[in-house]
């Protein structure tokens, strides 16, 4: 009888680790498997046996603790007896145990021996899903931060609050609840409504369950533009006075926060705080993109601000904002984070150092900040970073605005462009991102995200040729069957 190929570690991990030796035998997965875990790893003592749905009481799976390893550094041994698992901090232990559950799905349960050494390429390594288009539950928030665990992505992004929608609860401003949460369907005549706030209690639990699996949350506030559904709340806020209305429209809106209005920034200060303290990890996201400055041209109030604050443009008054924004997000102890825009109008003025700047409208804006000793996050909207796009150029295709393709994802490098050491230094890392204009349930998010997240989770981790990439997808669709995860799987280019 023919000898059925065995398939080597080499052949199923995905990302690949960064040394792989491939040894003979397998591991066989069975139930009642037992672990043991170092005692100094606490929180992975809760969070591994369920999430390899094995048992504590035997060494089966023996994760130990070990001085030399980088903190997301581990070394994963498979032999036909033993699993071990070792790493200087339990964040790398965690990166070994996905790993190994990576292994469990693309193996069918049968984990070929083996030898390996792992640590990232990025330490910024994230996905942003807009929560404010498309209101995403806990449960599937859930979802995908367990799956992107599994891929070692590090960093959910929510995108909290937009035109269409504001999901962040605040003590104090109870509109926001009542009118900023909800907009009007239009496109339906009998005035029904969508939307709601996030509870603090399911916020909290969702930040758990990230923290579990060593994913940072960075929450993010959409300041000065983009914020329709504020304004319809407390139309004090805008130059204008209002009314306005949440929108449900896609688009960029003229109106904005009234930069002269000093009521804002208090508003601000207060969102701000009350967010540093319900969100514990260190940065706030401050948004900063599209923002029309017309309103401002005709607002006395924003007018007469210009002229105390010496400012000859609008454009200037957009810096002058995100630097007092900038300020309060600082002063909690937290670091700001900026969508690319954040750079204009900044010549004369400057804007705060520890500003890190993302950069969506192609690699530019990155480039610019890391050359004005900015750190930067690149997810260039140019580059395959935008999962809202189509998959391919077909008009049958879900997606929205553009195209990135799997093949396009595959070719990502965070540091192109960048001229040397000095500048691809600052370079944290990268995400993708999901805007949900066009995504109506968690389903479709899966198709817009899967497997794409996967690849661009390689390329942070460790990145391979593109071939060697791409020829490994079907192990991708095989972990989404497993986790019920309705994956695209159409062409690659
Ligand atoms: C963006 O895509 N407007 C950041
Ligand atoms: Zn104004």
């Amino acid at each position: 009888m023919a000898k059925t190929h065995t398939p080597k570690a080499s052949e199923l991990l995905f990302p690949m680790p960064r040394t792989v030796e491939d040894r003979e035998g397998f591991f066989r997965f069975h139930d009642g498997i037992t672990i043991a875990i170092d005692s100094a790893f606490k929180a992975l003592k809760e969070t591994a046996p369920t999430l390899l749905h094995v048992l504590m009481g035997g060494e089966d799976i023996l994760v130990k603790q070990q001085a030399g390893f980088s903190s997301e550094g581990y070394s994963l041994t498979i032999n036909n007896r033993q699993v071990v698992i070792k790493a200087s901090k339990e964040e790398g232990a965690f990166r070994g145990i996905s790993t190994l559950r990576n292994l469990y799905y693309t193996s069918d349960h049968r984990l070929p021996c083996c030898y390996i050494e792992d640590s990232p390429s990025f330490a910024w390594r994230g996905f942003m899903i807009d929560c404010s288009r498309h209101y995403f539950s806990p449960t599937f928030l859930k979802k995908l931060i367990d799956v992107a665990s599994l891929y070692h992505l590090n960093r959910f992004h929510w995108h909290l609050s937009d035109d269409q929608g504001w999901r962040i609860p605040l003590e104090g401003w109870p509109e926001l609840e009542k009118v900023a949460s909800k907009r009007t369907l239009l496109q339906y005549t009998d005035g029904r409504t969508y939307g709601r706030l996030y509870t603090k209690e399911e916020i909290l639990d969702i930040q758990a369950y990230a923290h579990a699996r060593h994913m940072v949350v960075v929450p993010e506030i959409e300041t000065p533009g983009h914020v329709s559904s504020l304004l319809a709340a407390y139309p004090q806020f805008g130059c204008s006075g209002g009314p306005y209305e949440v929108q449900d429209r896609w688009g960029i809106f003229d109106e904005v926060l009234c930069a002269g209005n000093d009521q804002v920034l208090e508003f601000l200060e207060d969102a701000i705080t009350q967010m540093a303290s319900l969100f514990s990890d260190p940065y706030i996201h401050i948004g900063g993109d599209e923002c029309p400055h017309t309103a401002w041209e005709s607002c006395p109030k924003c007018q007469k601000r210009m002229q105390e604050e010496g400012l000859t443009k609008a454009k200037e008054l957009q810096s002058w904002m995100t630097s007092k924004i900038c300020a309060m997000v600082s002063k909690k102890g937290k670091h700001p984070i900026g969508w690319d825009e954040v750079l204009e109008g900044t010549e004369s003025l400057g804007i705060p150092q520890d500003l890190i700047v993302m950069s969506w409208r192609g690699v530019a804006g990155g480039i610019e900040a890391s050359e004005r000793k900015h750190e930067v996050i690149m997810c260039p909207n140019t580059d395959g970073c935008y999962f809202d796009y189509q998959h391919t150029d077909d008009d049958e295709e879900m997606g929205n605005l553009g195209v990135s393709s799997i093949t396009q994802v595959s070719q990502f490098d965070p540091l192109a462009g960048l001229k040397n050491e000095t500048a691809r230094g600052r370079v944290l890392g990268s995400q993708g991102n999901l805007w949900s204009e066009k995504i109506t349930t968690g389903r479709q998010a899966e198709y817009m995200l899967f497997p794409r997240l996967m690849v661009l989770a390689e390329r942070l981790w460790n990145p391979q040729e593109q071939e060697k990439t791409l020829n490994r997808i079907p192990l991708l669709y095989k972990v989404c069957d497993a986790l019920s995860i309705n994956c695209y799987r159409g062409p690659l280019a």
